[in-house]
């Protein structure tokens, strides 16, 4: 046991006495042109990725010091193909140690970057990486125990595109950076300085982090220039805990063409979707009015307080959140906005019916059923649970340790929790309690069957790896890929204060 309850309540105390973010004193320019990361090619010879310490302009005037792969903050977008083997060599140039985890593809653990694949400062590490999954977009980042959180909030991240060459071509825009852009959310806070400010209070690991200021790709509010036509988003929730609720300020209906884990069989007509953290949807715009048009989001209500219930307008801005929108309801505030070129040739006009070589849904039945409770509170709450409130651990990286837990038990990197057989169909109910969290599986896709018992349609939602389990979601899981007990995947809530303290387990496949 670390440290005492007394101790423990006077370290409490010395934190909330911090003070609190300063006001910005710097100005947030919206409307900067949309950075689009440099795209990399992982399909022949070995690309080196550096985590490197940078120094951005997000302010106007000012210098914010990040983090990145091969750039100043995030890191370019890696493209990699089924059928051939990436070579990423990941060199740490920090002082800190860093993990790179692949998050979408399906990999052997020992290849996966988790928390057990440390990279020490000024070392290197070179994963083989065979691509054998449907196209999709996943992202990457670093997975260290107790600083992934931070690690992610300062800037290692990226976007993953994989390509399948032997599948039928969907028909969709595909020109990176053109008319398909890669769009990072995030969103941060800044101190007086300029600096990305970050708390460790418990308020702030117990609700997960948010900042009131929205970045794509890295630029505040910035502003995309896109060809007059259709035009394909691949929309990633790079945030450390912020749901969004998106739609167009001129609630124009989009359409969605995929999710985390590759299309879905055809477009589905929205006019407004949420995402959360680690999510990832691809989306087809028709920007053929050429009119200009904001990206907008809604308040994100998901605190405990709050109960996990969420939507637009529901719960109004707290102190985090990002400033209104001029034409947003109430709460609502800007993520970017399109200014729509007609000089910009569009090279598809129109959205195809169906999407070739969309993935089918190939679980079959569940062998066994698994439970996992995602537990906020220790407090003799959930199954399995310890109780009796505060248990050992303290502060270490500053989650709260004993209070996220899954099953009653929190994180323990050298216990593994799930003994999987490799290739079995296993049916996951997965629960939370006091706010809703995003669950999160490595290396594998899965389907969701329903959520608080309503039957989910797979033409909805396709193949999954987060899900936002608010009440009760049912998962139909299937892992291929090996993992021993050296190195064990994992399973966890993609908040990252939440990951980072405790609400996360280990899982062989043998
Ligand atoms: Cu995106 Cu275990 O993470
Ligand atoms: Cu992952
Ligand atoms: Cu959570």
């Amino acid at each position: 046991m670390g440290l005492s309850r007394r101790t423990f309540l006077a370290g409490t105390a010395a934190l909330v006495a911090a003070p609190a973010l300063a006001k910005r004193s710097f100005a947030r320019e919206p409307g900067a042109p949309l950075p689009i990361p440099s795209l990399v090619d992982l399909k022949s010879d070995p690309q080196v990725l550096e985590a490197i310490a940078g120094k951005s302009s997000m302010l106007a005037g000012a210098t914010t010091p990040t983090l990145g792969y091969s750039q100043p903050y995030l890191g370019p977008t890696l493209r990699v193909s089924r059928g051939s083997i990436a070579r990423p060599k990941v060199l740490n140039r920090l002082s800190q140690p860093v993990t790179t985890h692949w998050h979408g593809l399906h990999v052997p653990a020992i290849v996966d970057g988790g928390p057990k694949l440390e990279i020490a400062p000024g070392a290197s590490w070179d994963p083989e990486l065979l691509i054998d999954q449907p196209a999709c977009t996943a992202w990457y980042h670093s997975h260290v125990h107790h600083r992934t959180a931070q690690q992610v909030y300062q800037g290692l991240a990226g976007m993953i595109i994989v390509d399948d060459p032997g599948a039928p071509d969907p028909g969709l825009p595909k020109t990176h950076g053109v008319d398909d852009l890669p769009l990072v959310i995030q969103d941060r806070a800044f101190d007086s300085d300029g600096h990305l400010a970050y708390s460790s209070r418990r308020h702030t690991m117990m609700h997960g982090f948010k900042g009131d200021t929205v970045l794509v790709n890295g630029a505040v509010t910035p502003k995309a220039s896109v060809p007059a036509g259709l035009v394909r988003l691949r929309l990633l929730n790079g945030s450390n805990a912020r749901i969004y609720h998106l739609r167009f300020a001129d609630d124009r209906t989009f359409h969605q063409v995929a999710s985390d884990g590759g299309l879905l069989p055809k477009p589905v007509a929205l006019t407004s979707l949420r995402l959360s953290p680690a999510e990832r949807v691809e989306i087809i715009v028709d920007f053929s009015n050429a009119s200009p048009v904001s990206l907008l989001s809604g308040p994100d209500g998901n605190t405990m307080m709050g109960g996990g219930m969420m939507g637009r307008g529901m719960m109004g801005g707290g102190s985090d959140n990002p400033p209104q929108a001029a034409g947003g309801t109430e709460g609502e505030f800007d993520v970017m906005s399109f200014a729509p070129d007609r000089n910009k040739p569009a090279a598809v006009s129109t959205l195809p019916a169906a999407l070739a070589g969309a993935p089918t849904p190939n679980l079959g039945d569940p062998v066994r059923t698994r439970r996992l409770s995602l537990d906020m509170h220790g407090g003799g709450m959930g199954r399995g649970s310890m109780g009796g409130g505060m248990r050992g651990g303290g502060m270490r990286g500053g989650g709260m340790m004993g209070e996220l837990a899954i099953n009653g038990r929190a994180f323990d990197i050298d216990r593994v929790d799930q003994e999987l057989k490799r290739g079995e169909t296993e049916r996951w109910v997965v629960s939370a309690n006091m706010m809703a969290h995003p669950f999160h599986v490595h290396a594998t896709s899965f389907q969701v069957m329903s959520q608080n018992g309503q039957s989910v349609p797979y033409e909805t939602m396709g193949l999954k790896d987060v899900v936002l389990v608010q009440g009760e979601a049912e998962i139909l899981v299937r892992v291929d890929q090996p993992a021993s007990d050296a190195v064990p995947f994992l399973y966890h809530c993609h908040i990252l204060e939440h990951e980072d303290g405790g609400m996360m387990g280990q899982f062989t496949v043998s």
